[in-house]
């Protein structure tokens, strides 16, 4: 049975590429040209590709393979491994002959016997090759020969190898003066971070693949992207979206609201500890314990007028007496600083809003109602 929320929930799965690579098409298509520009004119192609933790760098290979496979493309076969773990040319060389087809056992055989085996299955293949070597960077740190042999592939014997290098960062330094002369300028290409609408938009599209339609609505997507945003990172996006979507599930809700995004996080990433309320002036916490409250509806904004009404009623609750609207609004920047809530200024015709991404609102609540009726009963 699948779910009401969650329809293909293994499209959300870190491994899964999807069609669909909003704000990547064009890195897409430029890359594609250049292959494939190679690969019809029977030459190879190599191409540095960096960007920082999910700037879909993997996640572009994929889709890139994917479409160089075809013959009007130039017919490319990928053969891809992470280098992560296999921070040396004997481990990675593994990876290959067990992509090509020749897997040897992992001791008994020198580098060159390696090298050879690669190029007799390499030759074997109908098609091109296009090796992709993903978390580089630890590879070439320990001296690579390997990419030395690649980038210098038909002089070798390897024949025509295409070759996409994935790093973080500009690993070029790392490299021989050799091997380096074949990543000139139009062999670098580098993913800009994420802004938060690029990442609503990706959310976006990975919820109408994976989410059944009207679960998700553009006000969630843009709060899951706030939440991603400060590392614009695609993965911690769709995670997190992954996250609200099963506890939207889980409370047998039609659609996602703004308080399964906040448990998201708070599983996620439970940094929002009571330690963090600890230095905070009462006033701040009466503050928070408004906008908790004045949260509670569907969406992940609220104004700040009602935020200061709200508070009005808290702080008489409490016995305190409220601050200034000049206090106010001063108080509800310290927070923004602070990190625990977002604030959107007014601009023509809209008012200002607040929300608060870290924590359930009624978690929120709870602890703040309890912190404050402590200090209260501690008071003379
Ligand atoms: N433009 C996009 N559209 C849809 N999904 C995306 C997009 N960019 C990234 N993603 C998704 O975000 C996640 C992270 O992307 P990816 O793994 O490609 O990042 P990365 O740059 O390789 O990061 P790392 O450096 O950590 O390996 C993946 O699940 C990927 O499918
Ligand atoms: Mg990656």
């Amino acid at each position: 049975m699948t779910g009401r929320i969650l329809l293909r929930e293994e499209t959300l799965e870190p491994s899964f590429v999807p069609d669909r690579l909003p704000h990547r098409e064009r890195e897409l298509a430029l890359l594609r040209e250049r292959f494939s520009h190679a690969a019809l004119a029977g030459r190879s192609w190599s191409q540095l590709l960096t960007g920082g933790i999910g700037s879909g760098k993997t996640a572009l290979a994929g889709r890139l393979a994917r479409e160089l496979d075809s013959p009007r493309q130039g017919g490319l076969r990928t053969l891809y491994v992470n280098c992560w773990r296999r921070n040396n040319d004997r481990a990675v060389l593994l990876e290959l002959l067990k992509a090509v087809g020749f897997p040897l056992p992992d001791r008994g055989y020198s580098l060159s016997e390696m090298v050879d085996s690669l190029e007799a299955g390499l030759r074997k293949m109908d098609q091109p090759a296009l090796l992709v070597l993903d978390e580089v960077t630890s590879l070439l740190r320990q001296g690579s020969k390997l990419i030395y042999l690649l980038t210098r592939g038909p002089e070798v014997g390897l024949g025509r190898v295409s070759l996409l290098l994935i790093a973080p960062q500009d690993v070029l330094p790392l490299l021989d003066a050799a091997s380096r002369s074949g990543f000139g300028v139009t062999h670098r290409l580098h993913l800009p971070a994420y802004s938060w609408e690029e990442l609503a938009d990706i959310l976006e599209a990975r919820a109408a693949v994976a989410l059944r339609p009207g679960t998700c609505s553009r006000e969630v997507a843009e709060q899951v992207a706030r939440v991603a945003a400060p590392q614009s990172d695609a993965r911690l996006a769709v995670e997190l979206l992954l996250g609200a979507a099963t506890r939207a599930e889980q409370r047998g809700a039609e659609e996602i609201a703004a308080d399964d995004v906040r448990y998201s996080k708070a599983s996620l990433y439970p940094t929002f500890t009571e330690g963090r309320l600890e230095g905070l002036p009462p006033h701040s916490l009466l503050v928070l314990l408004a906008l908790a409250r004045t949260l509670k509806g569907p969406g992940s904004w609220v104004g700040v007028d009602r935020v200061r009404q709200a508070y009005a009623s808290v702080a008489e609750e409490f016995s305190t007496e409220p601050q200034s609207r000049v206090t106010f609004w001063r108080t509800v920047k310290g927070l923004e600083r602070e990190g625990l809530i977002s604030l959107e200024p007014s601009g023509p015709g809209k008012a200002a809003r607040v929300s608060q991404d870290e924590m359930p609102v009624s978690l929120l609540e709870m602890v703040l109602q309890e912190r404050l009726g402590k200090a209260r009963r501690a008071k003379p």
